[in-house]
């Protein structure tokens, strides 16, 4: 990667991804054997390819830089984590909210404040004080990581509203918008409804 726009601090970003996927999949394991639950589904942790890094620059109007893509741009190393049930996803954010080496930037809640076009999910940016060093000659550098969280509705929901964005050749296009937003909004209900059930298996079990 010391090509790369990340220069020499590319080799680190991997090490990040790693530390935090293993925090997560130690969550998973912790929360299974002390309710019976898995907190997550399956989570998603990638770096950024210094190719879309340097898009996202001229979108930006950022010149392309290591300091842009580390300290400018926050997504360098993101991690999607994809839970069964709504509460699941506050409860991960209370465990993040815990980590000690992080501090949240922000927080964007777009489960309760749902996008016009109907996307949801809860994002974090979180920053990390690390053993390594930063482009800014920090010794225990900080970088960004951002992390969206959200239901499998609402994953399999961003994915087909994400096709439809890199298709320009559409034929009626404010159609598919209006059916994807009321598709967002019915699996929003049936998400509830989901926690409801789980809810009420969980009070009427025996113990
Ligand atoms: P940048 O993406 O860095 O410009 O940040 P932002 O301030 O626009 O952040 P936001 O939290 O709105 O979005 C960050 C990421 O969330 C995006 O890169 C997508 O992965 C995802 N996202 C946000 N909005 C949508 C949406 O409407 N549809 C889909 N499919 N994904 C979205
Ligand atoms: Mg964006």
């Amino acid at each position: 990667m010391k090509d790369s726009i990340y220069g020499k601090y590319g080799d680190y970003l991997p090490l990040m991804l790693e530390d935090f996927s293993h925090r997560f999949k130690e969550q998973n394991k912790l929360a299974k054997a002390e309710t019976g639950y898995k907190l997550y589904e399956h989570f998603i942790a990638r770096v950024k390819s210094a190719k879309s890094m340097r898009d996202k620059c001229q979108r930006k109007a950022l010149p392309e830089t290591t300091e842009s893509v580390l300290k400018v741009i926050r997504d360098s190393i993101g991690i999607r984590i994809v839970c069964g049930f709504i509460d699941d996803i506050y409860k991960l954010v209370e465990l993040i909210r815990q980590f000690d080496d992080c501090q949240i930037v922000t927080e964007k809640d777009y489960i309760l404040n749902a996008k016009p076009n109907g996307y949801r999910s809860y994002h974090m940016i979180v920053e990390v004080t690390t053993p390594y060093p930063d482009c800014l000659g920090n010794e225990q550098g900080s970088y960004y990581i951002e992390i969206q969280l959200r239901t499998i509705a609402q994953d399999s929901w961003a994915s087909l509203e994400h096709q439809m964005k890199y298709k320009h050749d559409i034929k009626n296009p404010k159609r598919i918008v209006r059916e994807l937003k009321r598709c967002a909004d019915e699996l929003a209900s049936c998400d509830l409804s989901m926690q409801t059930i789980r809810n009420l298996i969980e009070e009427s079990s025996g113990d």
